[in-house]
């Protein structure tokens, strides 16, 4: 079967840029999904699968449950939620009909995904206005194939951003990160950056720099580069008010805030208190905002995350008047149950309130649209007005971004980190659960915060959670304010830190290699066994092994106290078993059901049939690492091949021939 794409129009959409190929629209029927009333519908065979919608709660195979595109400042990620931050309307059925939906629709979307009825997919969107994209292909992965070439290349970080990262809310100063990298350096456990979360502002402010806590900035900045770390900095959506800060006068002076309906600037709240929202939807807002990272670039800083955009709202002014209002009626009150209740409710209703996004609006190209129609637009255009200026500012340089709300059409300015999770097992499982979904969207450099980010974590839990990160681009450890230091350093068994991130640089030639593949090409980067081996019924089924590339195939520890795990193997492998770059052992297992031990400081994973893997001794930092030998693991029984993408990790020549060799092993 040939693939085919057709793009059908209901409405009048909004453009959104998530697609970049020109198609013409067709009009008239939408194939496989039939319109009723409000919804469409599509029956589910018994064995149908669903998979898809990028950054989400539950499995790869995502049938029943219900999801809603709204992306939210959620940090509970449990079962039970609809929406986390990202609104990736793009799923692939795959059964007794195979094909690929996008829906490209900004507004708050509800997937019954055989919730309501086992059998049946509902969709739901607030009003019919959006283009329907109907994606068909021989196997899931053209499918998805077909839909990234669609979308557009992905982003490409510079090669330093695949580098370990060591992030958490709470380093205050120039000292709490020297001391960071002090505890990393001493004990020899390799890292490439250092976040900075929002203690490095000026109370809260964009684009500023705390000069008591860090009194020369270039120079501290300078003063890393020497010890080959980047600082990255996290930039806010929400600008705060106050007379004299020049990016609030600017912004309001311009009119580039979102407005209420009568035209005033709309007032919310983030962390710095009271705050104008950046009307990112309007180009000329965007584009002023964009140049606003000047202040840091300009400073040496080459890395950003962008967050609280999607836009998450403490409270609005005028909402928060009249629930004061309210509280002041209430009094001394002998409150029973229900007013408790409605107290409570009255009180957590302020944050993210649904009636505060029906009450601002954009200025696009002119028109004025009410913030609900085009909530998911948000975070994906704070992050392209960053894009966009970066190519401007600095056209030969890749600039390290990565958002926490995002729409697809992001990806092709940005990566995206999954939020604020837990430090809990089921959430090392969540990570690599959404990891393909996430790459059938575009996103492909992402990861979670290792060691999870509420919660205080347990040193297992770390050390499970880097076997996995150690195989995501984007590898941060990252913690909420308040809960247990996790810095690798901060644990007892150093050495298997060491190791454990040293073998994520001793791998970066096969993962830079395989990321910068699947970016140019429009192929996943994680591929869950049911894409690659269609037909298998164990590999349906298998909800915790990813395949990593063409070569390899993960199985990651998620459970306490486990000492090792059960892994199927879809065909014959070759089991790989790491202490450190030095001590590596191999075993070759014919295809098949197997427990696998897999002791706490240890990482297993397994080499495809006639595949190889480029491998180096790795080192304290990327480029030290990029000066070792190149060697190979394979699993080769004749000779066979591999396509090595190197490049210096800075510009972007991509496409330049040089940057491919082939690697030939024959034994
Ligand atoms: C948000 C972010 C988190 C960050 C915190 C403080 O919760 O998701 O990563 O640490 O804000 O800036």
């Amino acid at each position: 079967m040939k693939n085919s794409i057709r793009k059908i129009t209901i409405g009048k959409p909004i453009h959104t840029d998530a697609v970049v190929a020109k198609l013409t629209a067709e009009k008239g029927k939408i194939p496989y999904l039939k319109r009723e009333d409000k919804s469409f519908i599509y029956k589910l065979g018994t064995e149908d699968r669903i998979y898809g919608l990028g950054e989400n709660v539950r499995g790869i195979n995502k049938r029943g449950w219900i999801y809603e595109s709204n992306c939210a400042d959620q940090p509970n990620h449990t079962e039970s939620q609809h929406s986390l931050y990202g609104a990736h309307n793009f799923f692939v059925i795959d059964g007794k009909e195979r094909f690929g939906v996008f829906l490209d629709y900004p507004g708050k979307l509800t997937l019954d995904m055989g919730y309501t009825r086992m059998d049946e997919v509902r969709i739901t969107p607030e009003d019919w206005n959006m283009d329907v994209y109907i994606i068909e292909g021989k196997e899931v992965l053209d499918i998805v194939k077909a839909f990234r070439t669609l979308i557009g290349r992905s982003y490409i970080p510079p090669k330093w951003a695949f580098g370990y990262g060591q992030s958490r809310w709470g380093y205050q100063s120039e000292d709490d990160i020297r001391k960071v990298v002090k505890g990393y350096r001493d004990n020899d456990i390799p890292i490439d950056s250092v976040y900075m979360d929002i203690d490095y502002m000026e109370r809260f402010k964009d684009f500023t720099v705390n000069e008591e806590t860090f009194p020369d900035f270039p120079k501290f900045v300078t003063e890393m580069e020497k010890e080959h770390i980047h600082l990255v900095p996290i930039i806010d959506a929400g600008v705060k008010i106050e007379k004299g800060y020049e990016t609030y006068e600017e912004g309001v002076e311009k009119g580039y805030f979102c407005k209420e309906k009568d035209g005033t600037d709309f007032v919310g709240a983030v962390w710095p208190g009271r705050v104008h929202f950046p009307d990112f939807l309007n180009k000329d807002a965007r584009k002023w905002f964009g140049k606003q990272y000047k202040f840091l670039l300009d400073q040496g800083i080459e890395g950003f995350w962008n967050d609280m955009n999607e836009p998450s709202i403490f409270y609005s002014e005028k909402n928060l008047e009249a629930v004061m209002k309210k509280i002041q009626k209430m009094d001394n009150r002998d409150m029973d149950m229900w007013e408790v209740f409605g107290f409570r409710d009255m009180v957590n209703g302020l944050a993210n309130n649904p009636e505060d996004y029906k009450s601002f609006y954009h200025d696009m190209d002119g028109t004025k649209v009410r913030h609900d129609k085009v909530h998911n637009l948000y975070g994906y255009n704070m992050t392209r007005a960053a894009g966009e200026a970066f190519e401007e500012l600095c056209p030969d340089k890749r600039i390290l971004i990565f958002s926490r709300s995002s729409y697809i059409g992001m990806h092709r300015y940005g990566g995206t980190w999954m939020g604020d999770n837990q430090s809990w097992w089921s959430h090392l499982l969540l990570n690599l659960q959404m990891l393909p979904s996430l790459n059938m969207c575009g996103f492909l450099y992402t990861g979670a915060d290792l060691g999870g980010f509420g919660a205080d974590t347990t040193e297992d839990l770390v050390l499970r959670w880097l076997e996995l990160g150690i195989f995501t681009p984007l590898m941060r450890n990252h913690a909420a304010l308040g809960t247990r230091e996790q810095e690798a350093y901060q644990f007892t068994n150093k050495e298997a830190f060491k190791n454990i991130i040293g073998i994520r640089y001793g791998l970066m030639p096969y993962l830079y290699s395989e990321y910068m593949k699947a970016a140019l090409r429009d192929e996943m980067l994680f591929v869950p066994l049911a894409f690659a081996y269609p037909g298998d019924k164990y590999a349906q089924q298998t909800e915790d092994q990813l395949l990593l590339g063409e070569s390899i195939m993960i199985a990651p520890v998620y459970t306490q106290n486990a000492t090792g795990r059960y892994v199927y193997l879809p065909e014959k492998m070759k089991l790989v078993r790491m202490k450190s770059m030095k001590d590596i052992k191999t075993e070759v297992l014919e295809k098949g059901h197997y427990y696998i031990d897999v002791a706490l400081d240890e990482v297993v994973f397994f080499i495809r049939p006639e595949k190889i893997v480029p491998y180096t001794m790795g080192g304290q930092f990327l480029e030290e690492a990029e000066k070792q030998e190149l060697k190979t693991l394979h699993f080769v029984t004749d000779k066979a091949e591999y396509e090595l993408y190197e490049d210096e990790g800075y510009e972007k020549d991509y496409e330049n021939p040089n940057h491919y060799k082939t690697i030939k092993v024959e034994v």
